[in-house]
């Protein structure tokens, strides 16, 4: 997994050509484009099979870079990059000339934000320009948090893999738009809310019903294969085993104070009891399961406080309806 300077340059003349490379963030796996070429940008939503509309992140080098890629740029933005940057935090602000359309879905907006990871880092270092980066996995599936699951999702679609290890946070950034002073939270993630606000001295919004095309924002996304149900943390034993019991192969994910032993699954994760081991652990979980065959996950949502929050909101959306096709049998008829 050692990364070398050649392997940057490489990774640098691929996008210099309009190619596809996958990079390490301290977060996902992205899968970069040159955010100034159209062409090149068209080939992510290709790759990933998502729709046009869902505008990518831009990432940059560092945050004296901002002004290049936004306009109208106000002081608390330029205060939150400067505390978060590098790092999981991606401010939504008005599009800058240098960013096309095909990026932003059409959107008079723009997402930036500079990774914390020095693979990307040396990249975007040696690139120069801005590389728009969705997480580099198939539309609505779980981000990759290892160079491998990118390979396993994407394969032929990608034109070079940096294999940075293992993301350290490992659930992709929190997404907040800042117009003027006021600061609106669209996605949580490795920042947490009251970091946040903490810096920014007062609250941060939260939209309940947002406007905002997110893809995050589907009923479905950062889905498994197998389905999701959630329950509360006391029925998750219960829940499983009847699941079994009516011929399912269940995944289980226990709640720290659950023993296993006692628990009937034909799969079982015991969720960390730090958050940060959890959401750095959570897709891998997910794709374990997945792997040992479940067709059904049965888990229980964390306390929805610090990284908590960012966990709750991905399994919540890993347990949303999907479309008819995609539905096992329901576990009670
Ligand atoms: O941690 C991350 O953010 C990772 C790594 C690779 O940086 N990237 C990531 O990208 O999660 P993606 O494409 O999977 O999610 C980007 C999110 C989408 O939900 C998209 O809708 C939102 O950012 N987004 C991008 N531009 C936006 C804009 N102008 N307004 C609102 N949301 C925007
Ligand atoms: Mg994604």
């Amino acid at each position: 997994m050692t990364v070398r300077t050649d392997d940057i340059e490489r990774a640098a003349d691929v996008l210099r050509a309009g190619g596809l490379v996958a990079l390490p963030t301290e977060t996902v796996y992205g899968l970069g484009a040159d955010a100034e070429n159209p062409t090149a940008v068209a080939r992510v939503f290709q790759a990933k099979g998502r729709p046009p509309s869902h505008p990518l992140i831009v990432h940059v080098g560092s945050a004296e870079q901002l002004a290049d890629w936004a306009e109208d740029v106000t002081a608390t933005a330029r205060r939150l990059a400067e505390h978060f940057w590098p790092g999981p935090l991606t401010l939504v602000l008005r599009r800058g000339r240098r960013v096309p359309l095909e990026v932003t879905g059409g959107l008079e907006t723009v997402a930036l934000r500079v990774p914390d990871h020095p693979v990307a880092r040396a990249l975007l270092a040696a690139f120069g320009g801005g590389v728009a980066a969705p997480s580099a996995n198939r539309f609505g599936s779980v981000s990759p948090t290892t160079a491998d699951h990118v390979r396993a999702e994407l394969g032929d679609a990608v034109d070079y893999v940096l294999d940075g290890g293992s993301c350290e946070v490992g659930v992709e950034s929190t997404i907040v738009g800042v117009t003027g002073d006021a600061v609106t939270l669209l996605r949580p993630g490795g920042v947490t809310r009251e970091d946040l606000e903490a810096v920014l001295d007062g609250p941060v919004a939260v939209p309940t019903d947002s406007p905002v095309r997110v893809p995050g924002q589907h009923p479905s996304h950062y889905a498994p294969r197998a389905r999701v149900v959630l329950v509360a943390p006391g029925q998750v034993a219960a829940e499983a085993e009847l699941a079994q019991q009516q011929g399912h192969l269940v995944g289980v994910f226990l709640p720290p104070e659950v023993a296993r032993a006692d628990v009937k699954a034909h799969a079982k994760i015991t969720v960390p009891s730090s958050s940060a081991a959890y959401a750095r652990g959570l897709y891998g979980f997910l794709r374990e399961l997945d792997q040992a065959g479940c067709d059904l996950i049965v888990a229980s949502l964390p306390v929805e406080q610090g990284l908590g929050l960012a966990i709750a909101n991905r399994l919540r959306r890993a347990a949303g309806p999907r479309p008819a096709d995609q539905l096992t049998v329901p576990i009670r008829p």
